[in-house]
């Protein structure tokens, strides 16, 4: 049986690193969690400002291993370890090593936050599993305060991916999480919705030329991390920021599960997933479609869905929904979503598990510009869908 405990993620405040509960309530939910993961050595689903995590203690080699079989998740997928402050941090490195400057800039201007960093990993910190064998592991200070509160009581820190079945798209509620994985895991703190909607941004800043590289857009955009870095180097100095596959290819990480999302699939909920994007950003322009060939085409490979369902996730404001439901054998379902991209990222994972819990046979989703969080929307739009639309009018 999954148990269910409410916490109220205002009645929680930070003194210095510690955490200062004013509800009888939540401060009983994070005793009893904190000892499911340290005493009993279980694991936790907790909320984090990105999406919901399922936790185990770090460095307990046992405790991590079940989150594997939890999420039935490749053991060559490495884990974040999520830590409540700096001095934590500090405890999990290499003795005497010494933070590079890039990362202390972010660090003090970006955590706690969605930003995830690539750290050398001493090996008698960190286990074997929760790294993959890779070299490095990857830290970050969630700002969530029933996160941040439930690894400061617990006084360790918690290797955490997203609390999703491997490849479904990640849980941004509580409720999410109870249906996908109910009766895998014993105990879900219930923090309501994550604000920031998808997980963290996932930096590499290890490296001898000191640029920075992204190896998963996130919750912190480049924008973000451009402004810290450009504030504080002065501008001759300035590490560029380098986004994977966009400014660089690597064909080493592409070839290791370590670069995120790269070999296994990702986001998807148990519906195909149709990704419309248009015409005027298309390479060539052959094999553009109108939206009528569009709907034909899903008529086609739907044959046994009659009448066809239909979900729309698309922003408030754009045309081609007006063009779309001119076809009324279609049933259609509306998420609208947006229209800022804040507003997308916060809801593009509850509105795929949205669609999904009822019942449509497809969903369509409409590409946003890859600017700010949409360089992080459209990576993890283009892992969900199984194939894109280049739509010729009027999107
Ligand atoms: O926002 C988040 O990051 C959420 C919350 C729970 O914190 N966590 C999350 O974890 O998204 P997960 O496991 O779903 O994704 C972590 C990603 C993986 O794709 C993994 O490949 C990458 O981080 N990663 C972990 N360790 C790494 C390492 N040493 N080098 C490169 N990538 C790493
Ligand atoms: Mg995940």
């Amino acid at each position: 049986m999954t148990r269910i405990l409410r916490c109220d993620p205002s009645s929680i405040s930070f003194s210095h690193n510690d955490a200062v509960i004013s509800s009888q309530e939540t401060s009983d939910a994070l005793q009893v969690a904190s000892h499911h993961l340290v005493k009993d050595r279980h694991t936790v689903v907790f909320p984090t400002e990105t999406v919901y995590g399922l936790g185990a203690v770090a460095n307990d080699a046992m405790a991590s291993a079940q989150i594997f079989s939890i999420k039935g998740r490749p053991p060559d997928n490495p884990l974040i370890v999520h830590v409540s402050s700096e001095q934590m941090l500090l405890s999990l490195l290499p003795p005497n090593y010494i933070l590079p400057i890039s990362y202390q800039f972010l660090i003090k201007h970006l955590w706690p936050g969605a930003l995830t960093l690539l750290f050398p990993r001493d090996p008698t910190k960190i286990p074997d599993n929760i790294t993959a064998g890779q070299p490095t592991v990857a830290i970050r200070m969630p700002s969530h305060p029933v996160a941040r509160a439930l690894i400061a009581i617990s006084g360790l820190p918690l290797a955490a991916p997203s609390a999703n079945s491997s490849g479904k798209p990640s849980p941004t509620r509580a409720e999410h999480v109870l249906a996908d994985l109910n009766g895998k895991v014993e105990l879900i703190l219930d923090g309501g919705f994550c604000n920031v909607g998808l997980e963290s941004t996932v930096v590499d800043g290890l490296h001898a030329d000191g640029n920075i590289r992204v190896l998963r857009p996130g919750g912190v955009t480049v924008e973000d991390i451009k402004r810290v870095l450009e504030q504080n180097f002065g501008h001759e100095a300035t590490p560029q920021v380098l986004v994977h596959r966009r400014d660089f290819a690597d064909r080493v990480i592409e070839q290791t599960p370590t670069t995120p999302g790269m070999k296994y699939r990702h986001y998807s909920p148990s519906v195909p997933v149709k990704l419309l994007r248009r015409v005027s950003n298309m390479p060539s322009e052959s094999g553009a479609v109108t939206p009528s060939t569009l709907l034909r085409n899903l008529k086609s490979f739907l044959t046994s869905r009659v009448p066809l369902k239909a979900g729309l996730l698309i922003p408030s404001g754009s045309s081609i929904v007006d063009v779309l439901k001119r076809d009324t054998d279609i049933q259609w379902h509306l998420y609208a979503i947006g229209p800022s991209l804040t507003e997308f990222a916060q809801r593009l994972f509850d509105g795929l598990l949205t669609l999904e819990k009822e019942g449509v046979d497809v969903i369509l989703v409409e590409e946003v510009p890859e600017q700010c969080e949409g360089l992080a929307i459209m990576n993890r739009l283009n892992k969900a869908a199984d194939e894109t639309y280049w739509i010729t009018h009027p999107v």
